[in-house]
């Protein structure tokens, strides 16, 4: 043991406590060896705390085809302190760094006491804002980058904005625009629609949440809400009544894969030639990811394979996109922007002492019934 690191250190390499799996009966805390001696670009990060996204619960369920000791390392995002530098990491001791790394089914997962991470090959990894403690900046990456990026593709899609760069600042361009976010309630969707009216200004986000979270949600700047839980039938008829007085939607949302709005695109969405623009995210059909089936995850839906083939002999009339998270390097100074504003929230269901609690967050998020992040302090 040396007084540097809290954990040992055996042959140039620490002994690291991290959640791991070699397959999908097997989750649980045990030992992998960090080695000490990091590349130039790399920096080695105390990790102080972590949050679970569903997609984490997705990859473990995936293990049950694997066999053999091959170990894994659970997670992607991370929050903690930078031990060692890389002289070209771009990063000092003593930083407070977060971020996402996704590495599924490797020994590259950030649910660990340490990780090593090189910030210019990861999804995103920044220095962490003043006035955000590690337990909410553990929860924003992956869910606020994905809340960023879909409303960049819905951006982009919309016609005004085909030649956005991928560094162009997006403060005040949805300024005029109306976007509906279907499932606010999600933490990807409460990111989006923070960004949507806080940073890019959209006229009017009308989103749909469960009665429950309606305060939080209008917190966040939603103009009208509407209670998914009284089913689909109520939920269109509100969408129509609001565009017969509103007019139809500029960008359509969608965070929780309800396919039910692509029948009526239609009626609520402005076509190609207005720049309409339709973006789901890949994710689960039915949010419970622990129990439905591995193959409504995977597979797209019949509906989204014909809207797809649809768009490819170009007989939509509505632009059409299923997003999935990548690299956006201005994700961080957007995050940065909004926190010295003080108007970014990070919205956390609960916080869980990681190395005994890991299953009552994992259970939480596959509940699809938190209010925002599971969050577990390592
Ligand atoms: N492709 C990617 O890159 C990427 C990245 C991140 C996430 N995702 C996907 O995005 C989805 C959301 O993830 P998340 O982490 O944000 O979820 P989450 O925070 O776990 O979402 C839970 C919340 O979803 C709401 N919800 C559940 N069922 C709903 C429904 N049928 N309609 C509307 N709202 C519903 C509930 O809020 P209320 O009941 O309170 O309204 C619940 O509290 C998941 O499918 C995930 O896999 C994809």
């Amino acid at each position: 043991m040396t007084s540097e690191f809290d954990c040992p250190v055996v042959n140039g390499k620490l002994i690291s406590k991290a959640l791991t799996y070699t397959s999908f009966w097997n989750l649980g805390i045990s030992n992998i060896a960090i080695p000490l001696n990091i590349k130039d670009d790399e920096i080695l990060v105390r990790v102080k705390a972590v949050s679970i996204n569903p997609i984490d619960i997705l990859v473990q369920r995936l293990s049950i085809f694997f066999i053999g000791s091959y170990r894994k390392v659970y997670g992607g995002d991370f929050a903690g302190i930078v031990i060692k530098s890389g002289l070209k990491s771009g990063y000092v001791n003593g930083d407070s760094v977060y971020g996402y790394r996704l590495a599924p089914l490797s020994f590259n997962g950030t649910y660990s006491q340490y990780i090593i991470i090189n910030p210019k090959k990861t999804i995103f990894c920044d220095k962490i804002p003043n006035g955000i403690i590690y337990e909410q900046a553990a929860s924003l990456s992956c869910v606020g980058a994905t809340g960023y990026g879909i409303l960049k593709q819905g951006l982009t899609l919309n016609g005004t904005n085909k030649n956005i760069s991928k560094d162009k600042d997006l403060k005040g361009l949805l300024k005029g625009k109306k976007i509906f976010i279907s499932g606010a309630g999600t933490s990807v969707g409460s990111y989006a629609l923070q960004f949507a009216k806080k940073y890019m200004n959209a006229d009017k986000v009308v989103v749909t949440c469960a009665a429950r979270s309606y305060n939080e949600i209008e917190n966040l700047g939603a103009d009208l809400i509407i209670d998914y839980t009284q089913g689909n039938f109520q939920t269109i008829n509100e969408l129509l009544e609001y565009v017969k007085i509103n007019g139809k939607f500029d960008i359509i949302i969608d965070c929780v894969r309800n396919e039910i709005f692509l029948d009526y695109l239609d009626l609520i969405l402005k076509d190609k030639t207005a720049n309409g623009a339709y973006c789901q995210i890949y994710g689960s059909k039915s949010m419970k990811i622990l129990t439905c089936s591995l193959f409504s995850i995977i597979l797209p839906s019949f509906h989204s394979i014909k809207f797809k083939i649809f768009q490819m002999f170009g007989l939509l009339k509505h632009n059409f996109y299923i997003y999935k998270l990548h690299y956006d390097s201005t994700f961080g100074s957007v995050i940065k922007s909004m926190c010295k504003d003080d108007t970014l929230e990070t919205p956390i269901d609960s916080i869980y002492r990681g190395w005994t609690d890991y299953d009552k967050a994992i259970q939480r998020v596959g509940s699809a019934k938190a209010s925002g992040k599971a969050v577990c302090i390592l």
